[in-house]
């Protein structure tokens, strides 16, 4: 295979805290898989975010560790965050880490995929039918928006008393090109065969709170305006009360949702519990390609460090191994090697291998480590 000389595609490894280190143990059997039946070779590198990187140097991220992310082609990240750093001040803390990674970064456009895997149907909180065959993607703008607008804080009054300030704040540049990034994932996505079949149109559904908020109606007019770039996409836009409200009444309206920095956050924990398990959701963050066409990017399973569990070998990895399979897809170029190991995920699920958190009647509950092991015989057996 020509790709498998080039060993120029430089990946930062950061498992963080709680499950974090645990579950990207598992990824790393992955690389090592890829290199070993030479599919594809990386150089990986590995370090210190979030806690971890706090206790070792004071930082939840050191410059250096910073520098290491910008000159890569992708960071693979795990999880942030734990009881045990919960009191530190605010810019100490795991979380930070992961913020100033996204925002130096300039990964603005955060991809999180919904997708309900066949076996798992029954795990969804919602009937079966509602959620058989739901892909649907929310595009989420990460980088601006009230989590980073000034002015921000708590101030005293003159009164004595204090009030609390965020502002929710967005440049037309801004808002342009994460729509850009929905509308070109809309026209490209794979949909599934029988959506296929149906030629169903691609569709791209704004999300905003227009009706309150002026920069929401800002959304709004350049949505129309980019999508005359994008005729074949058919445009929406709903306010993200109703949002919430769709997607646990009618998920399968949706295709490809694009929304701003905080309506993403609520949204996509919304969309990722109708999926049946936190613990199976990949993402990726992207940043503006470059004249090469490359773009900054870092991968991160949607869920959390889970403290409660970690070390204890109950973990999920299969979020973290999904977020490998859409490094290969949007980093490197490597659909088939990505679908590869999504369909390695398919098989464990079908063959009844179920981690605690997805447990499920006649299943056979096993170990982060089993479900590794199990993820890499089926990859020997499709690959
Ligand atoms: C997420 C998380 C983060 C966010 C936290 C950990 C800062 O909830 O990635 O959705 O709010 O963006
Ligand atoms: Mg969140």
């Amino acid at each position: 295979m020509a790709q498998s000389s080039r060993a120029n595609r430089k990946v930062l490894v950061l498992p963080g805290d709680g499950i974090g280190p645990e579950i990207m143990r598992e990824v790393m059997r992955l690389f090592e898989f890829f290199d070993r039946r030479n599919i594809a070779r990386f150089d990986v590198g590995e370090g210190l975010v979030g806690g971890a990187a706090y206790e070792a140097s004071g930082v939840p991220l050191t410059d250096d560790t910073l520098a290491e992310a910008m000159a890569s082609d992708a960071v693979l990240f795990g999880s942030v965050g734990g009881p045990k750093w919960e009191a530190l001040p605010f810019e100490l803390r795991p979380e930070r880490g992961l913020l100033r990674l996204r925002k130096e970064m300039d990964l603005f456009a955060n991809l999180r995929p919904a997708v309900v895997f066949d076996a798992l149907a029954d795990a969804s909180a919602l009937k079966r039918d509602l959620v058989a065959g739901l892909d649907l993607m929310i595009v989420r703008e990460l980088t601006g928006g009230i989590y980073f607008g000034e002015p921000r804080g708590v101030e005293t009054m003159p009164d004595g008393t204090r009030r609390g300030i965020n502002t929710e704040i967005y440049t037309e540049a801004e808002i342009e090109r994460v729509l850009r990034a929905g509308f070109d994932l809309a026209v490209k996505r794979q949909r599934r065969l029988c959506e296929v079949a149906m030629k169903r149109q691609r569709r791209l559904c704004e999300v905003d709170k227009a009706n309150v908020m002026e920069s929401g109606g800002l959304w709004r007019e350049v949505a129309e305006r980019v999508h005359a770039d994008y005729p074949q996409v058919e445009l929406s836009f709903m306010y993200a009360d109703n949002c919430a409200m769709q997607l646990v009444r009618n998920p399968k309206q949706f295709d490809v949702i694009v929304t701003s920095n905080l309506f993403g956050d609520i949204l996509s924990d919304c969309a990722a519990m109708l999926t049946g398990s936190l613990g199976m959701l990949p993402s990726a963050s992207l940043g503006a390609a470059d004249a090469a066409g490359r773009r900054k990017a870092l991968y991160e399973p949607v869920h959390g460090s889970a403290p409660d569990i970690a070390g204890k070998n109950l973990a999920n990895p299969l979020a973290c191994v999904l977020s490998f399979a859409m490094m290969l897809r949007y980093s490197f170029d490597l659909a088939d090697e990505a679908s590869l190991v999504e369909d390695a995920v398919r098989r464990a699920l079908a063959a009844g291998v179920r981690t605690a958190d997805i447990l499920q009647p006649n299943t056979a509950r096993v170990s982060t480590r089993v479900m590794g092991d199990t993820i890499l015989r089926e990859l020997e057996k499709v690959a």
